[in-house]
């Protein structure tokens, strides 16, 4: 086909450099977008598409979507109904063979539920996407965008530790964050767009986010009272969509365009390109068992947990506070791994 063939002609992906990626809860909003963008990443060969029977529109209509889009890659479909467990009722074939897995399932925060009640309900329902990666793909990153993220990827990770997997196989997507750092300080600066890499460290709910702006040459113009306002706004910067989209939903556009550049980061790094995108592992690089800060991905997926560089007075103070509200919420997700198991 003459679009293959002219890919092939640019150098892209070579056959053993590209991969198989399953999206779960493909047919949602944000998942629509992750697919779609994944779809034209090079490096894909195959796309599993998959969600729950009833979801928005049927997982089997969006493959089809994208299945004509004039990149290489194969699209599949795959619905269960809401009360199927995925681990024995899923096609083997939706998982098997994956190096990459993002998951954007959960439901959003309700008015005065709590984030203890929203992570019992969430990771529920990650741990049943987990649970089937263990026994189908044990060895894929799992990219996970399910809130509380803080909580959730710890509880995931303490469950594959409990299976004898490797815990840093569960990635927590927080590139967000970078996205958002990024396009504030380039309209405060008018720096070239994609010069500007502001590092987001800590977590992904309010104070814990932590973004860096220290570490970005163009906002050393920047005085400390702007600096405080743009780590607030990127704090904020869920809410901020919540209410332009006056409760009905949040971040689904940008938060699937994140997952997108998380996702060809470790689909670079195990074609050997290693690459560094901010993520929230488990992590040594301060006292708390998990931490986002840069990671390296390579051929093997997480390669380096990078050290935090010297911090400003400002942020050495906020990191103390980020520190204390990440604890609590790890925690908790540990808390939620203590009561359950993967049953693979
Ligand atoms: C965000 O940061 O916008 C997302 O995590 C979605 C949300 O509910 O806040």
């Amino acid at each position: 086909m003459g679009n293959c063939q002219c890919f092939e002609g640019f150098g892209l992906a070579s056959k053993k450099d590209s991969f198989k990626v399953c999206i779960c809860g493909g047919a949602t909003s944000i998942g629509q977008q992750l697919a779609l963008l994944m779809a034209t990443n090079t490096f894909v060969k195959e796309l599993s598409v998959y969600d729950l029977e009833g979801s928005m529109v049927p997982a089997e209509g969006v493959a089809a979507d994208l299945s004509h889009l004039e990149f290489p890659c194969r699209v599949k479909a795959y619905s269960l109904p809401a009360q199927a467990r995925p681990v024995k009722d899923l096609p083997a074939a939706c998982l098997e063979g994956c190096s990459l897995v993002l998951v954007t399932a959960g439901v959003p925060r309700k008015p005065g539920q709590s984030r203890k009640d929203l992570l019992q309900v969430n990771a529920g329902i990650a741990k049943l996407v987990v649970e089937a990666c263990a026994k189908r793909c044990p060895e894929a990153i799992i990219g996970l965008i399910v809130n509380p993220v803080n909580s959730v990827v710890p509880a995931m990770a303490r469950l594959y530790e409990k299976k004898g997997l490797d815990p840093r196989r569960i990635v927590g997507v927080t590139t967000l964050d970078v996205v958002r750092a990024n396009k504030f300080v380039y309209e405060a600066t008018g720096a070239p767009v994609d010069s500007i890499n502001v590092p987001v460290i800590g977590g992904h709910a309010g104070k814990s986010v932590l973004p860096l702006f220290s570490q970005e040459k163009a906002c050393a113009e920047l005085s400390l009272e702007h600096r405080q306002f743009l780590d607030q706004r990127v704090q904020d910067a869920g809410a901020e969509i919540v209410k332009a989209k006056c409760g009905k939903g949040s971040a689904t556009l940008s938060l699937g365009y994140a997952g997108y550049l998380l996702g060809s980061a470790v689909l670079n790094g195990l074609a050997g390109n290693r690459t560094t995108e901010c993520a929230y592992v488990k992590s040594n690089v301060t006292e708390l068992p998990f931490f986002a800060s840069p990671v390296t991905f390579g051929p093997r997926g997480v390669d380096r947990v990078h050290q935090l560089p010297r911090l400003d007075t400002y942020e050495t103070e906020r990191l103390k506070e980020a520190k204390q509200i990440l604890q609590a919420e790890i925690t908790m997700g540990l808390e939620y791994a203590e009561t359950t198991d993967l049953v693979i």
